[in-house]
């Protein structure tokens, strides 16, 4: 997600006094922050199928404009402190719209970061690609170290309340406010006439879970669904939803795991790519703010994981950020700037052509719904069913 682009309207960022100091030197693998000497990462190859440059936003791509940012942002102290300076804004504005972000962060880390709990969530035989390997969202660890775990339930409040910034919502309100449209389009190509039905869902995949945030919620409203179906008497089983919760990152799946205990969801280390689930037994393949955060081979690849995964009549959804959105086209130049130094695939997310590889890789009824004006879902459905 842009977890890292601060609101629209904000004054210009300062750094924030004091960020990230009482994690360093304590923890077991504390995250590494880039500095002004450290390399900045390599500019992304060219992209395959990709959207024309009127609809993407035009700091994005290989516009001149998103060749300028992305120069800017190469140059290592320039570099640093748009990243630093990114962190900061959204701290203070995660504290000032009532997310506890700081104290947050220091309690899961004292809880959850520890060698044990590493270990547990680890699967030793996963191989990380090398986009995943790279800085992301200012921790030049990228996902995987234990403060980007420990912020990453602040972060996910900060989103919603970033996209309704009019609205006093609480983070828990903002939250059901962006989500439940993406749940209602997501039950909506499953009831369709090629799709599994709710009802007949059974494995649920949630892809990139994160620490499990996305995937409680989303499991919550199908096991609702299901029971409503089930006490209304239709010809549906008693529910007993299953819902595997995939990430590349162990420290996302330690924090996850120590949260409150979420019945039938099973956290797993594995990659989008190559789900570790049986071909063919998944009813739905979600990838909730996932594929912002990937180059378009491994979006394409990720996209082929789920299609492998699926059963026919099985649907995938992406809910993402939306690159025809008019708020993100047009993001000042401090911000986008501040958003490319902590997402470093945007140039190749935001022209990615999601629908064209979704049709490409063998789903139908492809739908793109802008589900809030930043945010759209991508669902399609397995051919196979209905006399697809
Ligand atoms: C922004 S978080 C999304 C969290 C959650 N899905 C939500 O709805 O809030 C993106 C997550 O995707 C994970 N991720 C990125 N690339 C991945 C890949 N190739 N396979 C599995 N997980 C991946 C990251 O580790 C991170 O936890």
């Amino acid at each position: 997600m842009a977890a890292f682009l601060p609101p629209a309207g904000l004054a210009p960022p300062r750094p924030l006094q004091g960020l990230g100091t009482r994690a360093r030197g304590r923890r077991p693998t504390p995250c590494r922050r880039w500095s002004a000497t450290a390399a900045p990462p390599p500019s992304p190859a060219p992209l395959p199928s990709r959207l024309s440059a009127e609809v993407i936003p035009p700091w994005a791509g290989d516009s001149l404009l998103a060749r300028a940012v992305t120069a800017l942002i190469g140059v290592a102290p320039i570099y640093a402190v748009l990243t630093w300076q990114a962190k900061a804004v959204l701290v203070r504005t995660a504290e000032r719209k009532g997310v506890p972000w700081v104290a947050t962060r220091d309690a899961i880390l004292d809880a959850v970061a520890n060698d044990a709990a590493l270990a547990a969530a680890t699967d030793a035989a996963v191989a990380y690609p090398d986009y995943y390997l790279r800085p992301f969202h200012a921790y030049a660890d990228g996902n995987l170290c234990w403060e980007a775990a420990a912020e990453a339930e602040a972060a996910t409040q900060v989103v919603g309340l970033r996209t309704f910034p009019a609205e006093p919502l609480t983070p828990a309100q903002a939250f059901d406010r962006l989500r439940t449209p993406v749940y209602e389009q997501m039950a909506a190509a499953l009831d369709g006439p090629r799709g599994v039905g709710v009802n007949g869902l059974r494995l649920v995949v949630d892809v990139g879970c994160g620490v499990g945030v996305g995937t409680v919620a989303l499991r919550s409203f199908l096991a609702d669904r299901q029971a409503a179906a089930a006490a209304a008497g239709s010809d549906v089983p008693p529910p007993d939803l299953q819902v595997l919760a995939v990430d590349l990152s162990p420290y996302m799946l330690a924090v996850a795991a120590s949260r409150a205990a979420a019945p039938g969801v099973t956290y797993v280390h594995g990659r989008a790519e190559a789900l570790p689930v049986p071909p063919g037994t998944a009813g739905l393949v979600a990838l909730q703010f996932v594929i912002h955060e990937m180059p378009a081979a491994a979006i394409a690849d990720s996209i082929g994981g789920a299609h492998d995964a699926l059963a026919p009549g099985g649907v995938l959804a992406l809910l993402d950020n939306n690159p025809e959105s008019a708020v993100l086209r047009a993001l000042p130049p401090a911000l986008f700037s501040l958003m490319k130094s902590t997402e470093p695939h945007s140039d190749e997310y935001y022209p990615f052509d999601v629908e064209a590889a979704l049709t490409a890789a063998g789903f139908v009824d492809v739908q793109t719904v802008a589900t809030d004006h930043r945010h759209r879902t991508v669902t399609a459905v397995k051919a196979g069913l209905g006399g697809a």
